[in-house]
């Protein structure tokens, strides 16, 4: 967990993105230290998914800069991983092959490849199944390869796009459970996204609150709570409550 003195990793200025007339990000600015875990919770269609999709570079911003490490972030350069909303897997890969597979496109030696990969599929459970396919896997057991694939490449920035958003309630706490121990055990600065007020208090150590369109950044809220975190701990709820009162999307 990063230490208050942690360095900054990433810094977004004024990011601002328009299409045509909509203006759906307006000015965003903020910093994720090293090693953080920062989520951003925002309503449905405020722009959370430009918004990563600006950071990772897949869209250009109209306006503003992203640095890492102080430079303009560069995805030749810089490693940022990206989990969609979708389990996104490789069919005619196995299990371990998906889970290698970003570090194989960045060229990591054979062999690292496939000891990070185990010990990923170690840390998630994946072990037992890793010679499957994903067709014979479950849906959230596909999420779980993407994040394990995300993680496994050791990046900059992990962007993460809603990604228990589908998956039912139970399935939902043991996945963010196992995020939370692979951004523990690993360290990697992550950025998650997601609408739901609960699992942003249950993950994060910072949270984030999205206006609606045009979107900024109307509150930011620390998240001081010992792990394993407690749903029905009063100053969970105390948090949750406070996150929700900001809000007022409906
Ligand atoms: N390529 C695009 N062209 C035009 N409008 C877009 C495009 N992508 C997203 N939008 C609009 O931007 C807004 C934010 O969308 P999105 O980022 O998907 O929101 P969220 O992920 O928060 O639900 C929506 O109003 C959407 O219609
Ligand atoms: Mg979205």
């Amino acid at each position: 967990m990063p230490t208050q003195e942690a360095p900054v990793k990433i810094r977004v200025n004024n990011l601002t993105k328009r299409f045509g007339d909509l203006t759906v990000l307006n000015g965003i600015n903020f910093t994720i230290k090293k090693g953080e875990l920062l989520a951003i919770v925002g309503p449905t269609g405020c722009g959370k998914t430009t918004f990563l999709n600006c950071l990772s570079k897949l869209m250009p911003a109209t306006e503003g800069e992203i640095l890492i490490d102080g430079e303009e972030a560069n995805p030749r350069k810089h490693n940022i991983s990206y989990v969609f909303q979708e389990p996104t897997c490789l069919p005619w890969r196995t299990v371990r092959e998906n889970v290698a597979y970003g570090m194989e496109i960045k060229r990591i030696p054979k062999r690292e490849c496939e000891e990070r990969a185990n010990q990923i599929m170690d840390l998630v459970g994946l072990s037992s199944c890793a010679d499957l396919y994903p067709n014979q896997v479950s849906a959230s057991m596909m999420q779980r390869i993407a994040v394990s694939r995300a993680f496994a490449v050791n990046p900059d920035l992990l962007l993460m796009d809603e990604p228990y958003g589908q998956l039912d309630v139970k399935l939902r706490y043991y996945l963010e459970d196992e995020l939370v121990n692979l951004w523990r055990k690993l360290g990697s600065t992550v950025l998650f996204v997601t609408h739901n007020i609960e699992e942003a208090v249950y993950v994060a150590e910072r949270i984030l609150v999205l206006t609606n369109k045009p979107t900024s950044i109307k509150a930011e809220i620390i998240v001081d709570l010992p792990r394993p975190r407690n749903l029905i701990d009063p100053r969970f709820v105390d948090l949750r409550k406070q996150v929700t009162e900001l809000i007022r999307w409906w």
